[in-house]
């Protein structure tokens, strides 16, 4: 999906979203691998990324090119700051009405407000293709995340204990989330 938009941050700085393209590939798997290095809140850590640039531009082609799926970056003076994503959970009859987010952020630009414009743009364009509801999977404890999710109109719904198992804290129990549109 494509999609633009010039939003103005809580430090009064400009910040733009768009739908990532191809020729973002190389920033775009830097601040992927820069994020994943940063948080254990994730589902996935920087060396488990096995993606080289080529393979990351196509990728970012296929999902400029879909109907249904958008992955988005934030840039700050030019910069790629953060990515989120809205996916498909599957084309099934039972199950294309539902869609799965995500999203990261580099720590400096944590708390300015590029989650919370980033999550909106995402749930008007999970509107804008049909899906009927989004969810999401957040680590318990992830405070400014799941802050961030209930003011978006987003609901608990189940947690699993065992959800993840982190390399240095264990397991961490994790809280399924959904918001119908
Ligand atoms: C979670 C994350 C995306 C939030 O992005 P952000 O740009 O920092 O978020 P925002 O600045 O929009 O703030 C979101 C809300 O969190 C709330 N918040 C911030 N810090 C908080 C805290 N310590 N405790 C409770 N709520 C907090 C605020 O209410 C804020 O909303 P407001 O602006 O209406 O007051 C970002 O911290 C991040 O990338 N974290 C690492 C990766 C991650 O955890 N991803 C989510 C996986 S499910």
């Amino acid at each position: 999906m494509r999609y633009i938009e010039n939003v103005k941050l809580k430090d009064g700085r400009e910040c733009c979203l768009r739908n990532a393209e191809e020729k973002d590939g190389r920033a775009v798997l830097a601040n992927f691998i820069l994020t994943h290095l940063q948080t254990d809140n994730l589902a996935s850590y920087a060396d488990e990324i096995t993606l080289n640039v080529e393979e990351e531009k196509t990728f970012l082609k296929n999902k400029a090119d879909s109907a249904n799926e958008l992955e988005l970056i934030a840039l700050v003076d030019g910069e790629i700051v953060g990515l989120a994503g809205m996916v498909s959970i599957g084309n099934r009859v039972k199950v294309r009405h539902r869609a799965s987010f995500g999203i990261s952020i580099d720590q400096k630009y944590w708390g300015l407000g590029i989650g919370t414009a980033m999550l909106k743009a995402c749930i008007g364009c999970a509107r804008e293709a049909g899906y009927e509801q989004l969810e999401l999977e957040v680590v318990e404890g992830n405070e400014t995340a799941i802050a961030m999710y209930r003011n978006a109109g987003f609901v608990e719904y189940g947690r699993n204990p065992r959800g993840m198992k982190s390399r240095t804290a264990g397991y961490q129990e994790t809280i399924c989330m959904r918001m119908e549109l």
